[in-house]
């Protein structure tokens, strides 16, 4: 049996009040483990608390009640890698010193940097690239970017904001192959977010499915595709489309559920 990697128990969520708005209560006690070396998908109705809770297990964001365990294994490599939506580059440094500024955070001598950068560069297909600026790029090279600065990082638990969610069909489905192979032959824990139940599929072992907002994990999937996976070979698999169904249907029924108690209470 596989070793715990987070352990979440119980977390709760309020935003307080401001100026001009009520306190919001994003998360309502989620709780939830994550084994080792496990990829786990969140789903979810928009506004459910899904980035909140992955600010709280980076620690951007304090829970307001519960709390979770990360379980580190290997005091050489930092506990968490973060990807978000945007890739969140800086703009005056270049693709290579955006790769290797956290590892300069974390004390690497500057020849090591650079040896790590340009492997990860390499394996993201953006050696080409390594003088320019993220401006000269377009939306899925900065992605791309986003991705080998957090897999040179090499958190022991990688945290996903939906990654791939600003980018085009084709650029997105590549990208999933790229996670799919760096995950399958990496030894790291990794929890995505994503609007996207064909992503979720594809990428995960398991999918969690959050309720409309307060958000609480509702149900749980498993994903029986054998790795290592094809993202595209994966789609025409009657077994996938049926589990695409399933999650629909829980997604469908909460959102219809939460829209209901908005009239009742209204
Ligand atoms: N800093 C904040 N202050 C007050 N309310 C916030 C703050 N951040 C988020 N919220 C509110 O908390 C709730 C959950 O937000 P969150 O961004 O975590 O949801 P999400 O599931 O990631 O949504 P989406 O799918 O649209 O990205 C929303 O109602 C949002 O408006
Ligand atoms: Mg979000």
């Amino acid at each position: 049996m596989s070793s715990r990697k987070i352990e979440i128990a119980q977390i709760q969520l309020t935003y307080p009040a401001r100026a001009r708005s009520a306190p919001v209560e994003a998360l309502a006690g989620v709780s939830c483990t994550v084994a080792a070396g496990e990829l786990v998908s969140i789903v979810g109705p928009s506004g459910c608390g899904k980035t909140s809770l992955l600010r709280i297990l980076a620690g951007l964001e304090h829970a307001t009640d519960g709390s979770f365990r990360i379980h580190t294994s290997d005091l050489q490599r930092p506990t968490v890698s973060m990807v978000f939506q945007q890739a969140g580059l800086f703009p005056w440094l270049t693709v290579e010193q955006n790769v290797a500024y956290g590892l300069q955070m974390r004390g690497l001598a500057k020849a090591q940097r650079l040896d790590i950068a340009q492997h990860w560069l390499r394996a993201m297909g953006l050696e080409r690239f390594r003088t320019a600026y993220p401006a000269q790029l377009s939306g899925g090279m900065q992605q791309r970017v986003g991705l080998a600065r957090a897999f040179a990082y090499n958190g022991e638990v990688l945290l996903m904001d939906e990654p791939f969610g600003a980018l085009d069909a084709q650029t997105r489905l590549e990208l999933q192959q790229v996670l799919l192979e760096q995950y399958e032959q990496a030894d790291q824990t990794v929890l995505i977010v994503t609007h996207s139940i064909e992503e979720a599929l594809t990428l995960s072992d398991r999918v969690l499915i959050m309720s409309a907002r307060p958000g609480r994990i509702l149900a749980e999937v498993a994903v029986p595709f054998a790795r290592p996976r094809d993202a595209i070979a994966l789609r025409s698999d009657p077994a996938f489309s049926a589990l695409v169904a399933d999650i629909w249907g829980v997604l469908r029924s909460e959102v219809e559920r939460a829209r209901t108690a908005e009239l009742t209470a209204a």
